[in-house]
């Protein structure tokens, strides 16, 4: 058999292959240059970036749970201004696409970040972040459709790169939000963040963490997140990104079956920095056993 194609196409952007490596676990992706392949993965989401510096929550900020991590960052990072002048011309040089994860607190925020990074030609794609429980007001935009397609507008005036809204799992009906910024041009949409969480030391009676709450990811939501994505890809047209707990190529695929064009994979980044490349491979070598020529036939071929 000949090599399978493993392109995938989300909105105008065209990634070598469907595994991207999540917001916040990848650091500006210069971190892992030295262990593990950049030129293998299908794209790279930085952290998310805001237009002033944030210095984020007090810690602790990271708790281990029952298979997965309940983090409480914050968003912390040094703002756009420094992250086009000190992280950008690394990414210049990588295969992997280049989607620069923005978050913010109005409109006017996210639609200055956009336009910043409109002009730099290393960015391939945008990625919105309007559902962090870690920040105050950080979910407010994903929780209303009428306000998650006021960013959307927003944003796709401000850019004419591809715009990815970042949807969160802390809402009744995550299809119904994907709807109303599908609606208002997005170009596809990446869920789901990190569902809200927190932990008890029983010995002082404290919050573990110094934010008191923050979001779960890994293994432990895998299934849920697999839910919403399903319920998401039978309501849209766009592309839709699944990720939540991915931790090796069957889970990578489990995903696709449902519909999701693409994955990213998060927290397992943690356990082996080498992880979505070794994804890469697992799902090569899947498409091969069961001759499928093109990764597209695969996404939402669930048979019910
Ligand atoms: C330590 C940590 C930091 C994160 N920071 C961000 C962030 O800055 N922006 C964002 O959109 N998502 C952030 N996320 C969420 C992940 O991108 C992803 O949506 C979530 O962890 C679910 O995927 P996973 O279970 O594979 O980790 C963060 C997750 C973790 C664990």
């Amino acid at each position: 058999m000949l090599k399978p194609d493993m392109k995938v196409r989300i909105g105008g952007l065209e990634l070598r292959n469907p595994v991207m490596a999540a917001s916040g676990t990848f650091g500006s992706g210069e971190e892992y240059k030295d262990i593990t392949d950049l030129d293998r993965i299908g794209a790279i989401v930085t952290k998310s970036v805001t237009l002033k510096p944030r210095e984020g929550n007090p810690p602790p900020r990271l708790v281990e749970t029952p298979s997965g991590v309940l983090n409480a960052i914050g968003i912390q990072n040094d703002g756009i201004d420094a992250f086009i002048k000190d992280k950008l011309p690394f990414l210049g040089k990588i295969k992997a696409a280049v989607v620069v994860s923005i978050a913010g607190h109005s409109l006017e925020d996210y639609s200055t970040v956009a336009s910043r990074l409109d002009r730099e030609k290393k960015v391939d794609a945008i990625e919105v972040n309007i559902s962090c429980p870690n920040v105050k007001g950080g979910m407010e935009f994903s929780r209303d459709p009428g306000l998650a397609s006021g960013v959307t507008r927003e944003v796709k005036r401000a850019t004419r790169k591809p715009v990815i809204i970042k949807l969160s799992p802390n809402v009744g009906d995550i299809a119904s939000i994907a709807s109303a910024v599908e609606e208002s041009g997005a170009d596809a949409v990446s869920l789901v963040n990190t569902f809200a969480g927190m932990a008890v030391d029983i010995e002082s009676c404290m919050p573990v963490l110094g934010n008191i709450t923050g979001g779960l990811s890994g293994p432990a939501i895998r299934p849920i997140a697999l839910r919403m994505v399903w319920e998401t890809a039978k309501k849209v047209r766009i592309p839709v990104i699944g990720m939540g707990g991915i931790m090796g190529p069957e889970d990578a695929l489990e995903f696709m079956i449902a519909g999701a064009s693409a994955v990213q994979v998060g927290t397992a980044n943690f356990v082996d920095p080498g992880i979505a490349v070794g994804i890469v491979d697992g799902i090569e070598k899947y498409m091969r056993r069961k001759k499928v020529k093109r990764i597209k036939e695969i996404t939402g071929c669930l048979k019910i």
